[in-house]
This record gives structure tokens, C-alpha cells and sequence, in this order.
């Protein structure tokens, strides 16, 4: 780590990407190794390496044993649910993952197959992620805390030939029962899959015959459901398939504007580059560390440094099966870190905000040996600055706010450690990492001067490990990413950079909210919400929340004539949401209004409308069809009259 080591970086990384990009590339194994770093003949679309071949799992877990470290420990399953931990080395890592993998393939899984994950945090789960990439199979994990319907659409839109599931999850206050859910989802989707696998768990005694068939796609075959534990009883290991760099390493689903999530897509060669650069260069974790990512593998987050991340570095990964606070308590992430002597912690400010508000003092701090612990990183969302104090106050090490989304898998503004640790502006998540060209621009696409804030959007290309298209629509990321402002990736965020070139982002510009750190479309709520029958019109907003940073509220008017009780409309709009998009929405406050601000054309002024329940200065467009529905939703939007330290 040098003074200045940084800059030299960021500015090679975008003078001459293509040798910047090379050089990093040495970093990995490949089969045949790139000769040229990028192919612009298709821009907008680009692809990094093109001429290499590699195997992504090969790279996580072969090269280390071959190394002769297959002793080290590859991932730590901590679960906080069971009080119980298990551990695999590097060695035996591979040898279930190359089984898991002879076990896809024997369902007729191949090259370039689809493979719906939707599992808790249980060791399977990424067993079976990198027994896709094996086989050069393309995984698509869906997070647990969806329901039915939103894995349908997934199923619908990547066609999977197998899904892989478990048998139960363990939420604090109750069991999650995906075997239900998953045959809902198969008939839901119309989709027929070759096999479904369940990892058994204790205590959830399912009888898969009860399942069997479904899925069918009317001339009543059976889909068979196969018990993980025998089909690996028999199961023969597979070696990795070498597959193209730029082919898809897995496709992940995230929130739109609209109700239909988009399909990311990670190429192989972009992803293994990138992670493993910035394992080095941004994390600082070599072989030997251990790092705690406290997401969900059905995040990017997890995708990147749960699971590739870490086992790309030949480091130890945790697997945490818990959460911040009730699991037992507020000390359960300093047990973790000190049960398994954790280097550097990553987790999302919303958990940070739930072990403060039980524990205000960080006493349980005391009952643990955090000195393993070198730096706590933090994203999903921003890092509120008292939220930032209270972490350096109680945990004296570096916390590190960094910036990204599901779309670039991987930091595109940080302060990177491992390069050169910068000064940390609280409320910044620092400079963005090398390879992103950063631009603020207006409306118009006009650069802002420094403290003005704008669109914060990314010169193409982006660099290797970001998204390379969405699932089945070049189209879809065109027009969804790199239209509205030509030359440029749209990021959805605004913000502004300091005169030091710090970047503050300030939230979105679209209809995507962050709940918890969990990313949710306003859209999609809008269309369960205005399915009810009792329901005219209405608009979801995100207002902003104390613990979750956001919580989602939706705003209803009624059809004339419908008598229904506020509550019991609310109670059923809950259930309803609960039951279309689950239980990750976290959506609980639905209020009756008598009308919607709009413009003439008929826009909701959503924008407005969360700025006045936010208490922040809001601007009535001129062109508002009644100015007197404003007043009359004052109050119900804020009922409370701003703070003090709101108005500061
Ligand atoms: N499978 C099934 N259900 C799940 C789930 C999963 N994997 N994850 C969450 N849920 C459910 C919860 O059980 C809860 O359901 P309930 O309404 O029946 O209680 C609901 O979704 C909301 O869960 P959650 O967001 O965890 O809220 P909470 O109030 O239980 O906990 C926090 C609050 C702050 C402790 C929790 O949100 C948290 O740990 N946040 C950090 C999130 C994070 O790491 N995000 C990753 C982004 S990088
Ligand atoms: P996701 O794709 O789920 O990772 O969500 C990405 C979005 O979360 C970004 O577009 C931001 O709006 C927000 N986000 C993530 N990390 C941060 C951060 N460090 N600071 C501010 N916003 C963030």
C-alpha cells in the first residue's frame, strides 16, 4: 500500500483500460489465457476478454487444493437458528461441490442450463452455485424471502432445467416451507423442469411424494423431487468445463421500475477478474483470512463475497444463518466474528442500526475478543453518519461505506484498502474504484460542477465484472440502462462529488426503494395494492424509517361506493403483498386518501409526495391538475411537524 497508489490506478484504469485489465487478469487460472482485453464491435454491448476460456469453480476451489491448500478452511457455516457450526476445508468443499455437480448433470443439466437456487443460508446453497459454474450450468438464486409468485416469474424468464431447494427455512418467529412454494411457483410459471432437488433439513419431515407432478405440463408427467443426500450418495464427481469468458455465470433478478424484475447477467471471465482484483486491492483478504459477508447468498452481495470473492482469494468465507439482533441477541455478530477470528466483516447499515437500537452501548462488545476484526465494510444502502460513528466509536477499526449495485457485482465507489487506504469522509462512500468513469449529470446529460447534485451515471464501458446484458433482452438493457444518457450506463442514483471528488449519493431517481438494504420496485407493490377489489387507484412510495431506512406506504383511494374499514382494507392489503411479492417487502401501512396528486397528464407526483412525508422542501409541479389535493394530503402525509435536527 503506497501514497498516491490509488490515483496511479484509477487513472491507468481508465488512460488504457485494456492493459489495466490484462494485468489484473493474471491474477487468474485460465485455460486459455487473453490475448485482447475487450471487443467494442457490438458497443453499447462489450465484452471483456473475449478470446479466453476459464472455469469459475475451478478458479474458487481446484487451483487452491492443487496448490497444496487443501487443508484451509473454505467456508465456515455458522447458524445462529441451530446453534450450530460446521466447517469445510478447500478439500472437502471440492469433492461435494465436483458430486453436486456429477448430480446436475445426471438430471440432464448442460452447458449454458438454467438452475433456479432458492434456499436459506445452509452450506447446499453454495455448494450448488459452484456446481453450476462446474459444469458451466448458469445459476439464478432466488432470495427466501419470496413468495410464489415472484419465483414464478423468474422460472417463466430464465426456463430452468432443474430447481435446487430445501426442505425448510428457520426465520426467528417461524419456519419457511419451500416445498409449497416452489410447486406454486411451478404451476404459477407453466414451466416444466426436469427435477427438483431438496436438501433435507432436520425438522422439516416433508413427504416429497405429495409434490410429485408438479410442474406437469398438462399431459400430467411427474416432475420427479429428488432427495439431495441420495442423489449424492450415488453421485460421480464431474471435472470443470472450461466455458468461454464471456459466457453467463449466473443471472441474478433484481427490482425494476416495473412489476417484472430484470435478469442481470454476470459473465465468467468479467466477474472472476474483477472479484479477485478486488479482494486484493479493495478488501485487503488474502489466503488464510477470513471474511464475513452477512448478507444472503440471494443477494449480490453475497454472490460476490459470500461466495466467489473470498474462495477466488483462497481466504475462509462465513455463512451466517441468523440475523444482527434476536438470534440470540445484539452480540451475536461479535460472537461471530470472534468465534471465527473474522478479518473484515461486511454487512448493510440497516444491521448496524438494529444492533445499536438494542444495544446502545455496545455492552455485549465486552463479552467477546474482537481483536481479529481489521475493518468492517458497509453497503446495500448509505451509511448514515450517525450510524458511522457509533460502528468507529465502538469498534475502533476503519468502517468503510462503499457503493454499488446488483448491476456492477462489485464496488463502484469505495475507499480501497487493500490499494491505498484513503481518508474517510463520513456519509461518502469514498472515490469510485478504478475502471468506473463517474460523471453527475442534469437531465439534459450537461456535467454538474462539483456540489451539485445530478444523475450519477458511468462511462462505457463499464469495466469486467459488471452486468453484461439483461437475461433474453439486449434490448431491455439498452433501452433500461444506456438510453437516456448516450455513452453512458445510467446508475438510477443521484448525487454529488465534493471538491475533493468524493461522491455522496443521495438515493434514487427512479421508483426503486431500499428496505432494510433490500432493493423492492414501488411498482410491483403498486400492482398487488391496486388489484384489490376495493381499490380506484394508489401509489406506493418509499418514506424513510429509522431501522430500515425505508419502509414502503401505500396511499389508496377508493372506488366510489365501497365501504370498507380502514383497517380491515389495511390488514387485507398486508396479507395481500405478503402473499404476492412475501414477506422481504416488509409492507405494513396502507392509508386511505380521498385523492392522488397528478399532474394533467395523469402522473402521480410520487416524487413529491415522498419528499413532504420525508419533511423535505418540495416543489408542487406547475403543471399539477389540482393543487388542492396537496393540502389536503399534508397531514395525512405528515402528520408530525418536522424534527430539529431534520430542519439542521
Ligand atoms: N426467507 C424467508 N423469509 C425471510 C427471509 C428469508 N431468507 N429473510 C427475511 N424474511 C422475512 C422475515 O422473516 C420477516 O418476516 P415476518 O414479517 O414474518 O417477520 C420479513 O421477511 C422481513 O424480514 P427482515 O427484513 O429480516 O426484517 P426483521 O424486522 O425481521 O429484521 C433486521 C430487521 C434489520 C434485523 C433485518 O432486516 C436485517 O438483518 N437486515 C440486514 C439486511 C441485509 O443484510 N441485507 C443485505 C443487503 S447487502
Ligand atoms: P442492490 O442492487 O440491491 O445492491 O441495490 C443497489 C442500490 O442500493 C443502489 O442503486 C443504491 O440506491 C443503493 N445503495 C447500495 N449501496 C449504497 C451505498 N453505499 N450508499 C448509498 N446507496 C447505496
Amino acid at each position: 500500500m503506497t501514497a498516491g497508489a490509488y490515483q496511479r490506478a484509477y487513472e491507468k484504469s481508465l488512460t488504457d483500460p485494456k492493459s489495466f485489465w490484462l494485468q489484473a487478469a493474471a491474477g487468474v487460472e485460465w485455460e486459455v489465457p487473453p490475448t485482447r482485453a475487450l471487443d467494442d464491435s457490438r458497443a453499447p454491448l462489450y465484452r471483456w476478454f473475449p478470446d479466453a476460456r476459464l472455469n469459475a469453480c475451478a478458479n474458487a476451489l481446484d487451483r487452491h487444493v492443487a496448490a497444496g491448500h487443501g487443508d484451509r478452511t473454505a467456508l465456515v457455516y455458522d447458524s445462529a437458528m441451530l446453534g450450530a457450526t460446521e466447517s469445510f476445508t478447500y478439500a472437502r468443499l471440492l469433492d461435494e461441490v465436483s458430486r453436486f455437480a456429477g448430480v446436475l448433470r445426471a438430471q440432464g443439466v448442460d452447458q449454458g442450463d438454467r438452475v433456479i437456487l432458492y434456499l436459506p443460508m445452509i452450506p447446499q446453497a453454495v455448494i450448488a452455485m459452484l456446481a453450476c459454474a462446474r459444469i458451466g450450468a448458469v445459476h439464478s438464486v432466488v432470495f427466501g424471502g419470496f413468495a410464489p409468485r415472484e419465483v414464478a416469474s423468474r422460472v417463466r424468464d430464465a426456463a430452468p432445467t432443474v430447481i435446487v431447494t430445501a426442505s425448510g427455512g428457520l426465520e426467528p418467529n417461524r419456519r419457511v416451507e419451500y416445498l409449497p412454494a416452489v410447486d406454486e411457483a411451478l404451476r404459477l410459471s407453466g414451466h416444466r423442469v426436469r427435477a427438483v432437488i431438496v436438501a433435507e433439513r432436520d425438522g422439516f419431515a416433508h413427504d416429497r411424494s405429495e409434490f410429485d407432478g408438479a410442474g406437469s405440463d398438462g399431459a400430467g408427467d411427474a416432475v420427479p423431487w429428488l432427495s439431495w443426500t441420495e442423489e449424492m450418495a450415488g453421485a460421480t464427481a464431474v471435472d470443470p468445463v472450461p466455458v468461454a469468458a464471456t459466457d453467463p455465470l449466473y443471472i441474478l433478478y433484481t427490482s425494476g421500475t416495473t412489476g417484472t424484475p430484470k435478469g442481470v447477467v454476470r459473465d465468467t471471465g468479467g466477474a472472476c477478474v474483477a472479484l479477485t482484483w478486488s479482494m486484493a486491492n479493495i478488501y485487503d483478504v488474502g489466503p488464510g483470512q477470513v471474511m464475513w459477508t452477512a448478507s444472503d447468498v440471494g443477494w449480490v452481495v453475497g454472490h460476490s463475497y459470500i461466495v466467489y470473492g473470498p474462495l477466488l482469494a483462497g481466504a475462509t468465507t462465513v455463512l451466517y444463518e441468523g440475523k444482527p439482533v434476536g438470534t440470540p441477541d445484539a452480540g451475536a455478530f461479535w460472537r461471530v466474528i470472534d468465534d471465527h477470528r473474522v478479518d473484515v466483516l461486511f454487512t448493510a447499515p440497516t444491521a448496524l442500526r438494529a444492533i445499536r437500537k438494542a444495544d446502545p452501548e455496545a455492552s455485549l462488545l465486552a463479552e467477546h475478543d474482537l481483536s481479529s476484526l481489521r475493518t468492517l465494510f458497509a453497503a446495500g444502502e448509505r451509511l448514515d453518519t450517525d450510524t458511522y460513528r457509533w460502528a468507529a466509536e465502538h469498534l475502533q477499526v476503519p468502517v468503510v461505506d462503499h457503493w454499488w449495485q446488483t448491476e456492477t457485482g462489485w464496488a463502484i465507489c469505495v475507499n480501497p484498502r487493500g490499494l491505498e487506504a484513503l481518508p474517510i469522509k463520513p456519509g461518502s462512500p469514498t472515490v469510485p474504484a478504478p475502471g468506473f468513469d463517474l460523471e453527475i449529470v442534469d437531465g439534459s446529460g450537461a456535467p454538474q460542477a462539483s456540489g451539485d447534485e445530478g444523475n450519477i451515471v458511468i462511462r462505457l464501458p463499464l469495466p469486467p465484472g459488471t452486468l453484461t446484458t439483461l437475461w433474453g433482452s439486449d434490448e431491455r438493457y439498452v433501452s433500461s440502462y444506456l438510453t437516456a444518457f448516450p455513452g453512458f450506463y445510467a446508475t438510477g442514483d443521484s448525487g454529488y462529488r465534493d471538491e475533493d471528488g468524493y461522491l455522496f449519493v443521495m438515493g434514487r431517481t427512479d421508483d426503486v426503494i431500499n428496505v432494510a438494504g433490500h432493493r423492492l420496485s414501488t411498482g410491483a407493490i403498486e400492482q398487488v395494492v391496486g388489484s384489490h377489489p376495493a381499490v380506484a387507484e394508489c401509489a406506493v412510495i418509499g418514506v424513510a424509517d429509522a431501522l430500515k431506512g425505508q419502509k414502503a406506504v401505500a396511499y389508496v383511494v377508493l372506488k366510489s361506493g365501497v365501504d370498507v374499514e380502514p383497517e380491515d382494507l389495511q390488514r387485507q392489503l398486508v396479507g395481500l403483498v405478503r402473499q404476492e411479492i412475501g414477506p422481504v417487502a416488509d409492507f405494513r401501512t396502507a392509508v386511505v386518501v380521498d385523492a392522488l396528486p397528478k399532474t394533467r397528464s395523469g402522473k402521480i407526483l410520487r416524487k413529491t409526495m415522498r419528499q413532504m412525508a420525508d419533511g423535505e422542501d418540495y416543489v408542487v409541479p406547475s403543471t399539477i391538475e389540482d393543487p388542492a389535493v396537496i393540502d389536503a394530503l399534508q397531514p395525512v402525509l405528515r402528520p408530525e411537524p418536522r424534527t430539529a435536527s431534520e430542519r439542521a
